[in-house]
């Protein structure tokens, strides 16, 4: 059977990243990309497969049963890789209901959908949760996260995403449905929303703005490129054994204030600024409440049992990515103006 492939969220930016991805390495499957297009959506991250023949765009809210019900249908929808969500951690904190509607509601309504589309013959399809590794909570000592470390999210964002990795489980004990769970730590590069850290830093430094440090920059992250997260759902969908959890990383932990200041050091270079400069507008602000110190991955099961690997230094991510966002002045322009949000109109009002 053809696979006939449901990608959530694929206009955020991991989900543009895996949607160039399989539309371009995979010209036999046919990739729908189910997206609400809210304020992280922007199709303009998918002009390079935008007339593939093997792509389509459906603008849909997980949140709607019958939409999707309809989607399954038209598309004959063989698996589903589940990535739309709510995904930033200061939005959860203002309003934790938004990331319990679509992260938790969203996904059993997917989850309930897939079931019963593919009623009678469950073991023939793929269900695959895309995650987080702020599931596992906060490390205060020099461990790792592993897949059968225990949940213990922190934050609301954190504890909609463990609630939706359980109901995955949970269909897949109850119903028997295939399903497979990754859990990544930090993405960067290109297309990064500029609330993130990274593209935030980026953008500020460039516009010589003040870059917002929470606390005293001493929490650690893991950071992976994005098209080596979108390279690991790639292994993971073809080859990743139904009802295990693969843990994605880096093998690269930073604290936020070096990566501020490495940021500001390449840019200072790459603008033809003084050394130094940059640095300067490092500042101190309150931190984020209940802010995790440490997050670090454990990817040894996936790197030893399906053979992925990160296949870029951070310093060459960082480059290429600083590079991305200087060469993309209008991309950026269009984020911080709002005007991206439009696109959807010029390319499908007609249609
Ligand atoms: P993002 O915020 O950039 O994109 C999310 C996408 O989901 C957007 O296109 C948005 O329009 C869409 N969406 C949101 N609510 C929706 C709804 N109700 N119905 C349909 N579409 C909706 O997010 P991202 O950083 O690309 O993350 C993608 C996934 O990967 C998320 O599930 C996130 O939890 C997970 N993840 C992210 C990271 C990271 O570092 N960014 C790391 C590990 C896991
Ligand atoms: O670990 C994976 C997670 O990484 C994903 O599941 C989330 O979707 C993704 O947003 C990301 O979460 P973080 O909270 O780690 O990312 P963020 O870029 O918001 O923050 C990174 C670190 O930088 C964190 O310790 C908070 C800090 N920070 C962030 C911002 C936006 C600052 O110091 N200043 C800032 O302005």
């Amino acid at each position: 059977m053809k696979k006939s492939i449901l990608i959530t969220g694929g206009a955020g930016f991991i989900g543009s990243h895996l949607i160039q991805l399989f539309v371009q390495k995979y010209p036999q499957y046919k990739i729908i990309n189910l997206d609400a297009l809210t304020y992280a959506g922007n199709l303009e991250n998918l002009k390079a497969v935008e007339g593939a023949s093997n792509y389509v765009f459906e603008k849909a809210d997980i949140q709607d049963a019958n939409a999707l019900s309809a989607i399954f249908e038209k598309h004959q929808i063989t698996d589903v890789i589940h990535l739309a969500a709510e995904s930033h951690v200061d939005r959860s904190i203002t309003d934790p209901l938004a990331f319990v509607k679509t992260n938790v509601f969203g996904t059993v309504n997917l989850l309930n959908t897939a079931k019963e589309y593919w009623k009678g013959n469950l073991s023939d399809h793929l269900f695959y949760h895309v995650s987080t590794d702020e599931v596992y909570g906060s490390l205060d000592d020099d461990s790792f996260f592993l897949e059968t470390t225990a949940y213990d999210p922190q934050s609301p964002y954190s504890a909609s995403k463990a609630a939706s990795d359980h109901f995955v489980r949970a269909y897949a004990n109850t119903y028997k449905m295939k399903t497979v769970v990754s859990n990544c730590s930090n993405n960067y590069g290109p297309n990064h929303f500029p609330e993130k850290l990274i593209p935030l830093c980026i953008n500020n430094i460039k516009n010589s703005k003040p870059l917002p440090v929470y606390g005293k920059g001493e929490n650690v992250r893991d950071w992976l490129f994005v098209k080596d997260h979108a390279r690991a759902i790639d292994t993971v969908f073809h080859n990743g054994k139904p009802g295990e959890t693969y843990n994605i990383g880096g093998f690269n932990e930073w604290k936020n204030i070096d990566i501020v200041k490495l940021l500001c050091a390449k840019m200072d270079q790459k603008l033809g600024r003084e050394a130094g400069t940059s640095e300067k507008l490092i500042t101190y602000v309150q931190d984020r409440a209940g802010h995790d110190h440490r997050y670090a991955i454990d990817a040894t099961k996936i790197q030893k049992e399906l053979g992925w690997e990160p296949s870029l230094q951070f310093e060459e991510g960082i480059e290429i990515t600083i590079d991305w966002y200087l060469n993309n002045q209008e991309w950026l322009d269009h984020v911080t103006s709002g005007a991206y949000q439009d696109y959807y109109s010029q390319l499908y009002e007609n249609r």
